[in-house]
């Protein structure tokens, strides 16, 4: 009985093992540049402007291939998110076609709708992305910088889109693009050239700035309460550091008494 489940238990490690592989593989150190985010630091919030452009680039761009499918169209009105007006949402919702849940017939999707899943297989769902991703692993693999500066998810997403170094190798058949924040060999191709979407708000589209906007709209999809987060926490210290003071005067004026007698007494 003992030496079974010894077995088993080792050929599960084994499984397991084997099968984490791969995505221990994906996690290797890739050199990710730590850009600036607005929604960094105590006080940081999400740019509404910018999250509206990274929604552009992902409908031109990355909805060919990915999925985004635990973020509901209701929620791009959101405050604190892209905020759009009720009717820009609702006509935005209306260009994905979904399949009902109840009649099983496909119609234009509704505002209570999620996005679609991935359209490509093997391309990832993006909604959790950037929590799933960290950028900062160092120094020495030892997670430190990430206390500084953050987990980077949406700095290792930027980096990645701007990371291919145009080698490319073919493996059963199969493409494969190096990419240097990736630490190794995507099958993603490259998909950000410099004239990817026009902004309407006149904003240039540079490779950089398309890759930094799309980022920042994937770290509100990941978490888009953030801003709600940091503001509860902020209350928080400041309930706190006040709390402290009236204990501390309190305490004073508590004892003022006791320790008067006891200076006088000595
Ligand atoms: C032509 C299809 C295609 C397009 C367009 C595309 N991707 Fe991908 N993407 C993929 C595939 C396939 C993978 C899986 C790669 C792998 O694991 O080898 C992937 C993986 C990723 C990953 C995960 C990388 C990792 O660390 O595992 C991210 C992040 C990503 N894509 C972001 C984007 C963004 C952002 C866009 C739009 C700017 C985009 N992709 C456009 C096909 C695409």
């Amino acid at each position: 009985m003992t030496i079974r489940k010894t077995i088993l238990s080792a050929a599960v490690a084994l499984g397991l093992a084997a099968g984490l592989a791969p995505a221990a593989q994906a996690a290797e150190p890739g050199e990710v540049t730590d850009f600036r985010f607005s929604f960094e630091g105590p006080f940081g919030r999400f740019d509404q402007a910018q999250l509206q452009r990274g929604l552009q680039v992902y409908t031109e761009v990355c909805a060919a291939c990915h999925g985004l499918q635990h973020v509901a169209f209701r929620n791009l009105s959101d405050p604190g998110g892209p905020a759009l007006p009720d009717d820009q949402m609702r006509a935005y919702a209306r260009q994905f076609e979904v399949q009902d849940r109840i009649t099983g017939e496909w119609r234009p999707a509704e505002p209570t709708d999620h996005f679609p899943m991935s359209q490509l297989e093997g391309a990832p769902d993006l909604s959790l992305m950037a929590k799933a991703r960290v950028g900062f692993h160092g120094p020495y693999g030892s997670g430190i910088n990430q206390l500084f500066r953050g987990l980077g998810g949406a700095e290792y997403i930027a980096s990645f889109l701007l990371k291919y170094t145009g080698v490319e190798s073919e493996q059963a058949g199969v493409i494969l693009y190096e990419n240097a924040a990736y630490g190794g060999y995507v099958s993603m191709p490259p998909v950000l050239f410099g004239d990817d979407v026009v902004y309407a708000d006149g904003t240039e589209a540079t490779m950089e700035q398309v890759a930094l906007d799309v980022s920042a709209f994937l770290m509100w999809t990941a978490e888009p309460k953030m801003m709600a987060r940091k503001e509860a926490g902020l209350t928080a210290v400041l309930f706190l550091i006040l709390l402290t003071a009236l204990l501390y005067f309190t305490n004073k004026k508590l004892w003022a008494k006791a320790k008067g007698k006891g200076e006088k007494a000595l």
